[in-house]
């Protein structure tokens, strides 16, 4: 613990995902659909898929390992992990699993789950701990393993999903880069993205009687969340612009959670930023939820498209619903 800075920085990132890879085609031979029809709407090609033999914590792990050997500090060096992630291996949290895997023996620990809006909401709670001088180093994961959850036999929505994990180091500095953020929640839509507890009743004695269960697979009104997008993230940005005194020009990425082309490109209509600064992967990973904004931050850093200074406008949002934006500088 430390108080060195009020500011924050991302000066670390990392990624992971699945080797096996899940194509349009392979889609046409499980359910009734065709490349053209995936690719037109959504503009994916290729989805990532965990085997078996694949976990969330070790997809994590690697994305941090990644992280932190691009921020130059050691895994021992890292005050807080938050692992944001609604597919843990284990319901108690996978956080400290990861701890455990990258060695990061002074760190605490924990998930956080808010779905697609889970990565930008941990690095928001992450700049809080920064802000306040509570902590200096902050490993931020986003991960998922959908295809966990995703019901093959359902042709609106398991076109869509694929895996991944990616990871940011966040440090206290002098020089904020975190310019400004918002985050959001609407219950009153709930219905529209689930990944629902289901309950058998299992009677233990006379009078008492518990729920015991699994979970349903993901459904989605794909339509619902497709108009809440369109309309709720380019608000968010616009006020999040507000709040740091700068308007759509001055951004030069656009990273929005890669949920569908056709939703990034309304979006950046919207705000009047051209199609050539937004971020995409879509095409090779499909909406790899709460891994998707640091998956895609991750590619452009490493290709160099992302460089140091650059003004990034992110957003995410998904089920809850949530949705959330934030303005930071590439440092
Ligand atoms: N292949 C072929 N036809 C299909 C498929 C498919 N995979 N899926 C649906 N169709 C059919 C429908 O049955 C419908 O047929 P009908 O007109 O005979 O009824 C027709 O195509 C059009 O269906 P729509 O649902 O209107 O298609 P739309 O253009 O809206 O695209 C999509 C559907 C891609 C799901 C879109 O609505 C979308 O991307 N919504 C946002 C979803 C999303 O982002 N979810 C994740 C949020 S993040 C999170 O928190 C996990």
């Amino acid at each position: 613990m430390n108080n060195r800075g009020a500011g924050m920085a991302i000066t670390g990132c990392g990624s992971a995902a699945p080797e096996s890879i899940l194509t349009n085609d392979h889609l046409a031979q499980m359910v009734e659909t065709s490349d053209e029809w995936i690719n037109t709407r959504t503009g994916m090609r290729n989805r990532h898929i965990a085997s078996p033999r694949e976990s969330l914590s070790q997809l994590s792990a690697i994305a941090a390992q990644k992280a932190i050997a691009m921020a130059g500090i050691s895994a021992r060096d890292i005050d807080l992990i938050i692992l944001a992630t609604s597919t843990p291996d284990d319901m108690f949290g996978s956080a400290c699993k990861v701890q455990g895997l990258i060695g990061a023996n002074n760190a605490v620990a924990f998930d956080l789950t808010a779905a697609c809006s889970g990565f930008l909401f941990a690095l928001v709670t992450a700049s809080q701990f920064i802000s306040t001088g509570v902590y200096q180093n902050v490993l931020v994961i986003g991960a998922d393993v959908l295809s966990r959850w995703v019901d093959w036999s359902d042709r609106t929505s398991c076109i869509l999903f694929g895996d991944g994990a990616g990871a940011a180091v966040c440090q206290g500095v002098t020089d904020n880069r975190l310019l400004s953020f918002g985050m959001y929640s609407d219950g009153s839509q709930n219905d529209s993205l689930n990944l629902n507890y289901r309950s058998n009743e299992k009677p233990l004695l006379d009078d008492i009687t518990v729920q015991q269960g699994a979970y349903n697979s993901i459904t989605m009104n794909g339509r619902e969340v497709y108009r809440f997008a369109v309309a709720k993230v380019p608000e968010a940005i616009s006020k999040a612009l507000f709040q740091a005194n700068l308007t759509a020009d001055d951004i030069d990425w656009l990273l929005l959670h890669q949920a569908n082309q056709r939703i990034m490109d309304a979006v950046a209509k919207r705000l009047k930023i051209p199609q050539s600064k937004i971020l995409t992967n879509i095409a090779e990973y499909g909406n790899t939820s709460a891994a998707s904004i640091p998956l895609a931050l991750d590619a452009a850093v490493r290709d160099g498209r992302v460089k140091p200074g650059d003004t990034i406008a992110a957003s995410g949002f998904g089920a809850g619903l949530t949705w959330g934006a934030a303005i930071f500088q590439w440092s």
